[in-house]
């Protein structure tokens, strides 16, 4: 028993080994494209549940008083990933979300996702998981 114990606590290291490589380049790509907008501790832009004088919204938080936790993963990934055009807004919405298409990979858009869903309490990850069940 002990020598098939062995590799099996083995592999499950190399997973959290990953899963904090991911959570350090996640930050890290946070802070150099994310955060100018959405805070520095995710926690949006002043008065963002407000709209620009030109009608847009501002920057909303991604910590558990936004609204990013509403949204399954692939809608996040979709919007990081192409910006507030359809199927995520309607055609012609203007935002000054930007879409990351071309400057961040897909794995880079899941490493920023990764870090933002790590900042999440248990009760939101909680009531997220309710919600998005299908
Ligand atoms: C230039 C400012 C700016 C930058 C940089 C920016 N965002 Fe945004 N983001 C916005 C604005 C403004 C909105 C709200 C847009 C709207 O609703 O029209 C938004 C909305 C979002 C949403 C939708 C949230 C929701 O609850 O509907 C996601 C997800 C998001 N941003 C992720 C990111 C990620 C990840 C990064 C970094 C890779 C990033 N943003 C960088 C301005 C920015």
């Amino acid at each position: 028993m002990k020598a098939l114990l062995f590799p099996v606590v083995l592999l499950a290291g190399c997973a959290a080994d990953e899963d904090a490589k991911q959570l350090a380049l996640g930050e890290k790509l946070y802070a150099q494209h994310c955060a100018a907008c959405h805070g520095a501790k995710l926690e949006g832009q002043p008065d963002w549940q407000k709209k620009l004088p030109n009608g847009r919204f501002r920057a909303p938080p991604h910590d558990d008083s936004g609204h990013t936790w509403h949204h399954p993963d692939e809608v996040l990934f979709g919007v990081t990933k192409r910006g507030l055009v359809p199927p995520y807004a309607p055609a012609g919405y203007e935002s000054d979300m930007p879409g990351f298409a071309g400057k961040l990979s897909d794995g880079q858009i899941r490493a920023v996702l990764a870090y933002i869903r790590s900042r999440w309490s248990d009760e939101v990850l909680k009531l997220r998981a309710e919600m998005l069940k299908k």
